[in-house]
């Protein structure tokens, strides 16, 4: 049973609970959940998490909440996936790694803020998977790339596809960026024809997710088959986790 007892601090909601196991959601993958925005779940409504001290350890104990194995990264800039419309719940989570819950981790009270900001705390966000891979390649830094869109690895088109674009891919995986981009028309793997088509990143975004793209098109859209291909630069790849 929950206990709250709620101050009214200059329209700040303060809400202290006690021994509530606190629900968690990622809002930014709209199929698997896997990564995004996170959200928590206070006194029946859910809102953006605004934690100052937000690490990839706040991050891996969101994800094994969730049922993942762990974290990728921990992303607090607001920009990767915005701080949402509604409610920001403030804390400023420490958890050392190894809880279950964050509802085990060291914090503050809980409170009511309009915007995420420097003083509030970021918007916190996760990913517990990396929904992008390089397939086919000599080695593991090198590939044509898939995304994971509504429960299938699709290809990304090769048209339009550039440096800037396969910097972003490289860089979301752990390695310092591309030094090869190409695009090959062989068939590997399935047969799944919706595309990312014409993917058009400035180079700054943290994601493929975040560039603009023409959507997700089926059958002949993309002229010849064309798949985009990367070789990153760099030897650290990051290494994969959770449910994949
Ligand atoms: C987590 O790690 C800390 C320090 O290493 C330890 O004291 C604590 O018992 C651990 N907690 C769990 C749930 O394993
Ligand atoms: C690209 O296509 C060639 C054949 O044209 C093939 O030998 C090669 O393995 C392909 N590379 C990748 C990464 O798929
Ligand atoms: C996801 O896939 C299903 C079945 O293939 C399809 O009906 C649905 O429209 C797809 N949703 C999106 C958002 O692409
Ligand atoms: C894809 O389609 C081609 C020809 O349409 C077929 O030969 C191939 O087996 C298919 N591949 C898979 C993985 O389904
Ligand atoms: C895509 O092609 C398949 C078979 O080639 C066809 O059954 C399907 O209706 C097509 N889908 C669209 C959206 O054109
Ligand atoms: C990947 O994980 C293994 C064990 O979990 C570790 O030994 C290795 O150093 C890690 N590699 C990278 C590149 O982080």
């Amino acid at each position: 049973m929950e206990a709250m007892i709620i101050f009214l601090v200059g329209g700040v909601v303060t809400l202290k609970t006690t021994a509530a196991n606190l629900d968690v959601r990622l809002v930014g993958d709209p199929i698997r959940f896997s990564y995004g925005r996170v959200e928590v779940q206070l006194k029946g409504t859910w809102g953006t998490l605004c934690s100052r001290q937000w690490d990839i350890n706040d991050a891996h104990v969101t994800c094994r909440q969730l049922g993942f194995d762990g974290a990728v990264t921990a992303r607090s800039s607001s920009y990767s996936f915005g701080q949402g419309t509604g409610i920001k719940w403030k804390n400023d989570l420490q958890c050392i790694g190894n809880e279950s819950s964050i509802t085990e981790c060291r914090q503050d009270t809980w409170s009511s803020v309009s915007f995420c900001n420097f003083r509030t705390g970021y918007p916190s966000s996760a990913m517990c998977t990396l929904p992008v891979r390089l397939i086919g390649g000599l080695s593991a830094k090198e590939g044509l790339v898939q995304v994971y869109y509504n429960s299938t690895w699709r290809w990304v088109c090769g048209e339009h596809w550039n440096k800037q674009d396969a910097d972003v891919v490289c860089r979301w995986l752990g390695y310092l960026g591309s030094s090869r981009v190409y695009t090959n028309t062989t068939h590997l793997g399935g047969n799944d024809t919706t595309w990312m088509s014409n993917v058009q990143c400035t180079g700054s975004e943290d994601s493929l997710f975040s560039c603009v793209h023409v959507g997700w098109r089926r059958n002949h859209s993309c002229a010849n088959n064309r798949k985009a291909g990367v070789m990153c630069s760099g030897s650290e790849g990051k290494n994969r986790t959770g449910r994949s």
